[in-house]
């Protein structure tokens, strides 16, 4: 199966613990910490299920959401609120736009996502590309330490409920150090009206990348790095950081 396929209709649950109220703060405080005005068309790069997306819509800023996964957006779609932003089933390393965007938001970890040579370069270049002179990109990865001492080889067991059905995911890791790659292998158990359950299997990748890389890419890209963060409170990051979020701006002359 595609990545996303399988667990696109249960994705919201298991990542329950997210605060994307918290997040879409954290964002609006980069906004007034790396911009002169806040901006007014936002693109929620690898939007997944769009819980940035309609966080961010809102607070009132007329959003994009981007995404490669069908199955994402169709329930992307399902949580429209009152504001209805677009959603655009394109990939992040080629996507087209109408036209320019204020700010880009690429959240929780789908930078990783890129793991073929190349892809990290064409996706920056195609975000730079749709950003307004002196836009404002923010993204995060896993860090190095994460995939080394959290994801690792471990294996991790997902438990909720939906509807009163019990969903169980079974979450395997195996990272290779040497290439920076990480699979995932997600079995996911589903209870059915019967009480029997259904099996389903879907396999994810993810590719570790240096802080270096991460900023010789931006500067390839035509970005200027702002700063990077290990917390919604603007902490420098330390040697057990797992989370970096990353600020640059688009130069444009
Ligand atoms: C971990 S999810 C994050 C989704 C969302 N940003 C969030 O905060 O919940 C990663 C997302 O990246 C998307 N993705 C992975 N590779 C992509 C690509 N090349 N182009 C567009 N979307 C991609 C997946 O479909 C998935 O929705």
């Amino acid at each position: 199966m595609a990545q996303y396929d399988a667990i696109a209709h249960v994705y919201d649950r298991l990542n329950a613990e997210l605060d994307y109220h918290a997040w879409a703060d954290f964002v609006e405080a980069c906004f007034d910490r790396h911009l002169s005005v806040r901006p007014s068309l936002v693109l929620d790069l690898a939007c997944g299920t769009g819980s940035m997306t309609h966080a961010l819509a809102a607070r009132g800023y007329d959003m994009i959401g981007v995404d490669r996964s069908p199955e994402m957006l169709t329930e992307a779609y399902a949580r429209a609120g009152e504001a209805m932003p677009l959603f655009l089933c394109q990939d992040m390393r080629s996507f087209e736009l109408y036209g320019t965007v204020g700010a880009a938001v690429c959240c929780l970890d789908s930078i990783n996502y890129l793991t073929g040579d190349g892809d990290l370069a064409a996706c920056f270049a195609t975000v730079h590309n749709y950003l307004d002179p002196d836009g404002l990109f923010l993204f995060d990865v896993n860090t190095p330490y994460k995939f080394a001492h959290v994801y690792g080889d471990n294996a991790y067991i997902l438990e909720d409920e939906i509807d009163g059905r019990a969903v169980w995911c079974g979450w395997q890791n195996s990272y290779d150090a040497a290439t920076g790659l990480c699979d995932f292998y997600l079995t996911l158990f589903e209870e059915d009206a019967s009480g029997r359950y259904r099996r389903t299997e879907e396999t994810q990748h993810e590719r570790c990348f240096t802080h270096d890389t991460l900023l010789s890419a931006l500067t390839t890209a035509g970005f200027a790095h702002l700063g990077t963060y290990a917390d919604y409170a603007f902490t420098a990051p330390g040697e057990r950081t797992e989370r970096w979020y990353i600020a640059a701006r688009a130069i444009k002359h």
